[in-house]
């Protein structure tokens, strides 16, 4: 366990035609790879040749003509992770789920099953919905504002593993002679009546082998680290230097461990683009053309989408970026509260900032051993547990596991067999106990 807490950890963010605008069309990219099986099966056994913990599949519930290629056209999370369930063995299957636009009690069900049906390697990315729009998707009369979504996400939390305690391990006896299929007194109800949900239970499915699904996080905010410190098992985020993932990691462990968690509790995992070549050149001409192929056009709509769909184009591109007032604080407020700062300190104008969000150039830039030298940097200065890996075009996975993986490996940073077929296993976490269970233990010890 103690080797396996030092290893790093990777995950691989899969999202078909890419997570820039316009990847779609570059010559390597599937144009349907966002609703192509295939192509999902092939990328999650990918990661999964290069002993990754974890594929991810992010989500969105609002759309409209100015969201990008990938969010207009693409499979639900629990749908494609439980068909990846069967075309996979080791690797851990997280999705993104909305805790403002959803049922607790439905929700612990599907997550539950997805459990079952991988054998433990389920984890949840808890999320509090970014975007306004989604409240006309599900007959809203409004989008609850950020501080109330960071309330409902905790009080969510708490039901859904409640729900999750409802069976006992050992509850079902199944013994076909005596006819006892269940043993009631591992049977319990939640009756759970708080502010915002109203469940009784139980849950109609049992515990998986790793207790609960691995409960992920992916807000920055003051509310979103806090609710990570207290009830997260993972943290999914996005630095640009090394220093702010620092600060970053220092912040959430310090706050994990006065919620009377262990700092090991949680993991956290930056996202990283990297782009690997045999020369640095090589590195900087595969950026430069996935780069090209963005207009400043659908830059600025991709701007847009954080700040509420707002309309950069009434704006001179080249004057400083616009003073927009609180805009984006009800919706992606980490992220756009970061950019309007940077935009102002630098002196960017509009149009850099529209390209640099549509095609940022992270760190992860260059050979095969520059890339592995910043992946350990990162991990032995405390700015990251691990990575998950977003690529725009797919070969960046494949040569991430074929000329990365091998490196840190050969440094004995990073695992050459999984130690576990459960996501909690591999993660280094542990299996939360059934809280009944645990209760009648002391009980009986008192
Ligand atoms: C790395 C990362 C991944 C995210 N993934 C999703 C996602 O898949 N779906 C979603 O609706 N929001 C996603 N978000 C948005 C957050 O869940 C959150 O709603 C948003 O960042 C605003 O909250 P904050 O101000 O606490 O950061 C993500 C955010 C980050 C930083």
């Amino acid at each position: 366990m103690t080797k396996n807490k030092k290893q790093i950890k990777f995950g691989a963010l899969i999202h078909g035609v890419g997570g820039n605008v316009s990847a779609w069309r570059h010559p390597e990219v599937p144009a349907d790879a966002s609703v192509n099986f295939k192509f999902y099966t092939e990328q999650a056994q990918t990661a999964e040749a290069g002993k990754f913990d974890l594929v991810f599949i992010a989500d969105g519930l609002y759309i409209n003509e100015k969201s990008i290629p990938h969010f207009l056209n693409r499979f639900e999370p629990l749908t494609i992770l439980s068909a990846l369930a069967a075309v996979t063995s080791k690797i851990g299957l997280v999705g993104t789920l909305s805790s403002s636009y959803s049922e607790p009690f439905t929700v612990a069900r599907q997550f539950g099953s997805l459990d079952h049906i991988s054998g433990g390697r389920a984890g949840w990315n808890v999320v509090t919905s970014p975007l306004e729009g989604s409240a006309k998707n599900f007959g809203k009369p409004e989008h609850p504002t950020h501080d109330e979504r960071y309330r409902i996400a905790e009080e969510y939390l708490e039901v859904t593993r409640g729900l999750w305690d409802s069976w006992e391990d050992d509850a079902f006896v199944r013994n076909k002679e005596t006819g006892v299929f269940f043993d009631p007194s591992k049977l319990h109800r939640l009756n759970h009546k708080g502010t915002y949900f109203s469940v009784e239970g139980p849950l109609n499915i049992a515990r998986s082998k790793q207790g609960h699904p691995v409960i992920f996080q992916a807000g920055s905010s003051e509310s979103g680290k806090n609710l990570a410190a207290k009830g997260a098992d993972a943290v999914f985020t996005g630095h640009e230097t090394i220093e702010e993932a620092k600060q970053f990691y220092k912040e959430v462990k310090e706050r994990t461990v006065a919620a009377g968690r262990s700092a090991d509790d949680v993991v956290i995992l930056p996202g990283i683009g990297p782009i690997i070549g045999r020369t640095q050149e090589e590195a900087d001409r595969k950026y430069e053309e996935i780069a090209s192929l963005v207009s400043i056009e659908s830059a600025l709509n991709y701007l847009g989408r954080f700040f509420e769909h707002h309309d950069f184009s009434q704006y001179p591109l080249d004057e400083p970026f616009p003073d927009l007032g609180d805009l984006g604080s009800n919706s992606f407020r980490s992220g756009t509260d970061k950019l309007k700062k940077a935009a102002k300190e630098n002196g960017w104008t509009l149009r850099q900032v529209a390209l640099q969000s549509a095609t940022p150039r992270g760190p992860f830039v260059g050979t095969p051993e520059y890339v592995a030298d910043l992946i350990q940097q990162w991990h032995e200065e405390e700015a990251a547990d691990g990575f998950i890996i977003h690529s725009s075009i797919p070969s960046g996975l494949s040569d991430f596991v074929n000329l990365v993986v091998p490196i840190l490996q050969e440094r004995g940073l990073y695992r050459t067999e999984y130690e576990s077929d459960t996501l909690r296993g591999n993660l280094g976490l542990p299996i939360p106990e059934n809280r009944y269970a645990a209760a009648a233990k002391v009980q009986v010890g008192s």
